[in-house]
């Protein structure tokens, strides 16, 4: 028996969701993953979202406070302001990919051992610029380390702890 409801009142989901949804595959964490998602989400969004990834943090959502900041290629991105779109084929990587309880990365460790952790709201941010910045140079000094994290704001630690822990993973880490 044909419908008395008119397709467009059909109960069912909204078109917008199926059809404007956009499909990305990309590395996560080493691993391949993909997702399908509305044009207008950010990276921060997907990851928190779709993956339960929630180490990234949304601070401010403009670009100013650094504590969405994941590895894109392994370059510090703030991942608010990173449309979803633009992951696709590409690597991300997120604090929880960086090192975990049973394997932390020399940075995590030296964060803890210099007291650079506070509230920690901050550090996903943090660790993740620090380590695209010792990947692209190992051997940092202070300053330079200041510039790398200028981006990344911290209300708690005043900085000279969390400056003295990326030099000190440094060390370890070139083994010096
Ligand atoms: S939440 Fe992305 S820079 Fe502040
Ligand atoms: S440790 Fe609290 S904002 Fe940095």
């Amino acid at each position: 028996m044909p419908s008395s409801v008119p397709s467009s009142r059909r109960p069912g989901p909204p078109a917008e969701s199926v059809a404007e949804r956009l499909a990305i595959r990309f590395v996560l964490n080493g691993k391949p993953v993909e997702a399908r998602v509305e044009p207008r989400r950010t990276l921060l969004w997907v990851l928190r979202e779709e993956f339960d990834l929630v180490g990234a943090k949304e601070g401010c959502g403009v670009g100013e406070c650094g504590a969405c900041t994941v590895l894109l290629d392994g370059e510090a991105v703030n991942a608010c302001l990173v449309l979803a779109g633009k992951v696709d084929g590409r690597t991300v990587t997120t604090v929880e990919g960086l090192g975990g309880p049973e394997a932390l990365h020399p940075l995590q460790q030296w964060f803890i051992r210099k007291h650079a952790v506070q509230c920690g709201y901050c550090t996903p941010g943090m660790l993740l610029s620090a380590a695209a910045l010792l990947r692209r140079n190992p051997d940092p000094t202070r300053e330079e380390i200041r510039e790398a994290l200028a981006g990344n704001l911290c209300r708690c630690t005043g900085y000279v702890q969390i400056v003295e822990a990326v030099r000190a993973a440094a060390r370890e880490m070139a083994g010096r």
